[in-house]
């Protein structure tokens, strides 16, 4: 044993660095719509993930003053900024995984919906360029209505030809961040203990928790039930009126944001344990062309999209009321990308 310790002392290194290579290697993650309220925490945090190699934050104003700010931070990613459609081509070519949060936030009084007309193009544009310059990044999708703002980058992809459900995901992390802090409230629970399954989309009744599935189970009554569900569902309206005019979430959203591309990452760099709800095109619930459900991420992405597993009489009815809202704003975002 004294004769092959040393010899093995030095063999363990280098094969411990030769596996742990695959799961170590740095990615670049491109930021659209770096400069805004969401995207420069963002783009801190992404800053601060060891998987980052390449920063690129992209804005049509404002981003180089980001950009030079976070770049100054002593962590790996090699940070640049980009303004403007003539950089996007720089900002887009060669990123892993493109997070988008560009566009409009509400105000008090609007829905998600309301921002439509303006958000609709912005990521119609935005999808265009990643078709043409990085048609194989996994792209998540932050800016709303994330319920047609998803199909529409679908069918952008499809028309380019560039289309592959496994890469493309709508954010919905926000929803069960706030699920579980609302539930560790409640319940008096160690919040960082507690997760909770939403599924469906990401507007009002279409934000269906999945509390009867929630770790550590739970007993509620009917009262504390309807509360927290209602609280999940209109959290963002709860912050749109605390900001009073000076837009939605957006800290505890680059906090979601965040999670949610690191778990992306993570899949990418080999993690098979990686299981998040978003977004996604699927088949769970038929008629419902993209709905939001627990996703098993791996190296291509949405590697297995999971059932509903079995819902409480509350939450089946809950399901219900939500397909026609979903649909519409499904179907509404597939005609605007093809009108
Ligand atoms: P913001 O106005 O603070 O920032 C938006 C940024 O997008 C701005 O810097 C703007 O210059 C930029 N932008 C506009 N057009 C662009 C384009 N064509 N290309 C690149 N960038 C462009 O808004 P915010 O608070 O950061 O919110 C952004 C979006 O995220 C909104 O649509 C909001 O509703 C949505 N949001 C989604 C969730 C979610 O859970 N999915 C949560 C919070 C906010
Ligand atoms: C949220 O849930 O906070 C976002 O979708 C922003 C909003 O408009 O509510």
């Amino acid at each position: 044993l004294k004769q092959i310790l040393p010899a093995l002392r030095q063999a363990v290194p280098p094969l411990q660095r030769s596996m742990s290579s695959a799961a170590d290697q740095k990615r670049k993650v491109a930021i659209l719509g770096a400069g805004g309220g969401i995207g420069q925490p963002l783009g801190l945090l992404m800053k601060l993930n060891p998987a980052v190699g390449k920063l690129a934050l992209y804005d049509v104003a404002g981003t180089a003053g980001v950009a030079a700010d976070i770049s100054h931070i002593n962590t790996t990613a090699e940070t640049t900024g980009h303004t403007g459609p003539e950089e996007l081509e720089a900002a887009l070519t060669g990123a892993d995984v493109i997070i988008i949060p560009a566009g409009v936030p509400r105000k008090p009084g609007m829905t998600r919906d309301d921002l439509f007309n303006i958000n609709a193009g912005i990521v119609k544009t935005l999808a265009e360029a990643i078709a043409k310059y990085s048609p194989s990044a996994m792209v998540t999708v932050i800016s709303n209505p994330v319920n047609s703002t998803v199909p529409i980058a679908a069918e952008t992809f499809k028309k380019a030809g560039t289309f592959d459900p496994k890469r493309l995901f709508g954010v919905t992390t926000l929803d069960v961040v706030r699920a579980r802090t609302f539930l560790a409230a409640k319940k008096g629970l160690d919040v960082q203990s507690v997760d909770v399954p939403v599924v469906g989309g990401h507007a009002g009744v279409t934000i269906l928790p999945l509390f009867s599935q929630a770790t550590p189970s739970v007993t509620l009554t009917d009262e504390e039930l309807e509360a927290l569900t209602k609280r999940t569902q209109d959290g963002g309206t709860e912050v749109v009126q605390a900001k009073a005019g000076k837009g939605s979430a957006t800290l505890s959203m680059a906090y979601a944001g965040a999670l949610f591309a690191d778990a992306v990452l993570k899949g990418l760099n080999g993690a098979t344990d990686q299981v998040q709800c978003a977004y996604v095109e699927s088949s769970v619930v038929p008629g419902l062309q993209y709905f939001s459900s627990k996703v098993r991420l791996g190296p291509s992405g949405a590697e297995e999209v999971m059932g509903l597993g079995t819902l409480s009489a509350y939450e089946q009815k809950g399901l219900e009321a939500l397909k026609a809202e979903l649909k519409a704003s499904i179907d509404k975002g597939v005609s605007f990308a093809n009108q």
